[in-house]
């Protein structure tokens, strides 16, 4: 049983759904952070009696909010962390300690579309599909190796709203998926690729 912790900024519906599906997987969230104390999903983890932290990153020079970051996964025994919505780029220094075992989830198919304002620039192109990937962070933003990938239709009558939510559901079950694959040694990241086991 692989012990999770997830970092959120928001909403906090991907961690939700790796909430929802724990039961019966490998792995089993101990903490969850928020870097904002107004955060949704922090009600969430406390709803789930999962423990809760908030860890301010306002003023503080990145390394010493990685840090503090850092320490709680320590403590809480962390053995994978997830990024779920969290709002800020960790430092090269976290993402090499946390090499292999730091996932995130991005509502596009990388490497296209990677950073903010995916679903607008998805629409403006006029593309025909669109989706999420959860991929291994390493210190280039959204450029880490891709564990799972789901595609959805983009309509030309789509708005960035409407096309967001048709991606959400697409998330919700990749996430608990390919976190899954990890807890369970399915799959790793070997020199800078994702390897299937
Ligand atoms: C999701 O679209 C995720 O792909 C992106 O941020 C959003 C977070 O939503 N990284 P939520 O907080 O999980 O509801």
């Amino acid at each position: 049983m692989k012990k999770v912790g997830v970092l959120i900024s928001g909403r906090g519906s991907n961690l939700g759904a790796l909430i929802a599906a724990q039961e019966g997987a490998p792995y089993k969230i101990v903490l969850v952070i928020s870097n904002f104390e107004s955060a949704e999903g922090l009600s969430r983890a406390k709803d789930a009696g999962i423990p809760a932290l908030v860890i301010a990153h306002k003023g503080k020079p990145r390394e010493i909010f990685d840090g503090e970051l850092d320490a709680a996964l320590r403590k809480a025994g962390v053995d994978i962390v997830c990024l779920a919505g969290f709002m800020r780029i960790l430092s090269d220094g976290f993402a090499r300690a946390w090499e292999g075992k730091l996932i995130n989830i991005h509502p596009s198919l990388l490497p296209a579309y990677m950073g903010m304002g995916v679903h607008e620039r998805v629409i403006e192109a006029r593309e025909t599909q669109s989706g999420a990937s959860v991929h291994f962070v390493v210190p280039e933003l959204d450029a880490g190796p891709v564990i799972a990938q789901a595609a959805v239709p983009v309509h030309p009558t789509d708005t960035a709203d409407i096309l967001a939510a048709r991606v959400l559901e697409v998330e919700h079950r990749l996430y608990p998926e390919a976190l899954r694959l990890l807890a369970d040694g399915k799959v790793r990241l070997e020199k800078g690729l994702t390897v299937f086991i």
